[in-house]
């Protein structure tokens, strides 16, 4: 009983340091982008022929925009060093910083692979304010199609690493009941110190 006691007063796990509101931000935002870019880039398809272009256009807004996030992000976290993981273990927390670090390298290359294949197809670039026209003539199919896999397998290794991530975030808080995945979210749903 005193044992535990002590235990749940650990100030390494009742008071652990949140991520500041610009990481947090920039977390979720991008989290929301890159489900919005992966869900329509695998349903272009399925949409009326007419709508395609307005749908490969919005996809590669999202994507230009998920780009420009990480820039930032990339330099917010160089300035403001985020708090250490809650982690049992030296493994574990070895896990948790080569997934992050994982994370963030096919964030950057999905997206810049999706660029160099648009602008490889000879495509130019509507964000429906205005528009960039396109930087060269199509190379053709058969040279740019490898272009389009790479992008499309790693945008799949991109949400599968994703989803393990959550999976995890979900394991420290419903199985370790840690406050991990607590200082991601807003201020209020953290514990009292
Ligand atoms: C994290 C960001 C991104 C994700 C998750 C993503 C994901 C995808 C996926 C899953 C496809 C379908 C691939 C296929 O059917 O072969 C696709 C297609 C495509 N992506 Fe991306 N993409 C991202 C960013 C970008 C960016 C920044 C651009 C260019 C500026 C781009 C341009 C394209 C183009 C042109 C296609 C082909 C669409 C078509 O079928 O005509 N993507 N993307
Ligand atoms: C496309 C989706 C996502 C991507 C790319 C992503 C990426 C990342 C990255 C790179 C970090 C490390 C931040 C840093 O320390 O610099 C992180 C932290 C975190 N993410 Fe995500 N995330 C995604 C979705 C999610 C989801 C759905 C959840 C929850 C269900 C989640 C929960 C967390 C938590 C709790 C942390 C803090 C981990 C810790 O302190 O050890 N993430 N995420």
């Amino acid at each position: 009983m005193g044992f535990r006691t002590v235990t749940n007063l650990s100030p390494r796990l009742a008071t652990p340091a949140p991520y500041d509101a610009v990481a947090r931000g920039l977390h979720w935002s991008m989290a929301v982008l890159i489900t919005a870019a992966f869900a329509l880039g695998l349903t272009v398809d399925v949409f009326p022929k007419s709508w395609e272009y307005a749908v490969v256009e919005t996809h590669k807004a999202i994507g230009i925009a998920i780009l420009l996030l990480l820039v930032l992000r990339f330099g917010w976290r160089l300035m403001h060093r985020p708090p250490a993981p809650i982690e049992s273990s030296a493994l574990l927390a070895l896990a948790a910083r080569a997934g992050h670090a994982a994370l963030y390298v096919v964030m950057l290359v999905v997206p810049v692979i999706g660029l160099v294949y648009a602008i490889r197809r000879g495509q130019g670039f509507d964000f429906g304010l205005f528009t960039v026209p396109p930087f060269q003539a199509a190379e053709p199919r058969a040279i740019t199609r490898p272009i389009k896999e790479w992008h499309e397998w790693a945008a799949y290794a991109l949400i599968a690493l994703a989803c393990l991530h959550a999976l995890a975030a979900f394991w420290h808080h419903f199985i370790r009941k840690d406050d991990t995945l607590r200082r991601m979210l807003p201020d209020a749903s953290r514990s009292a110190p």
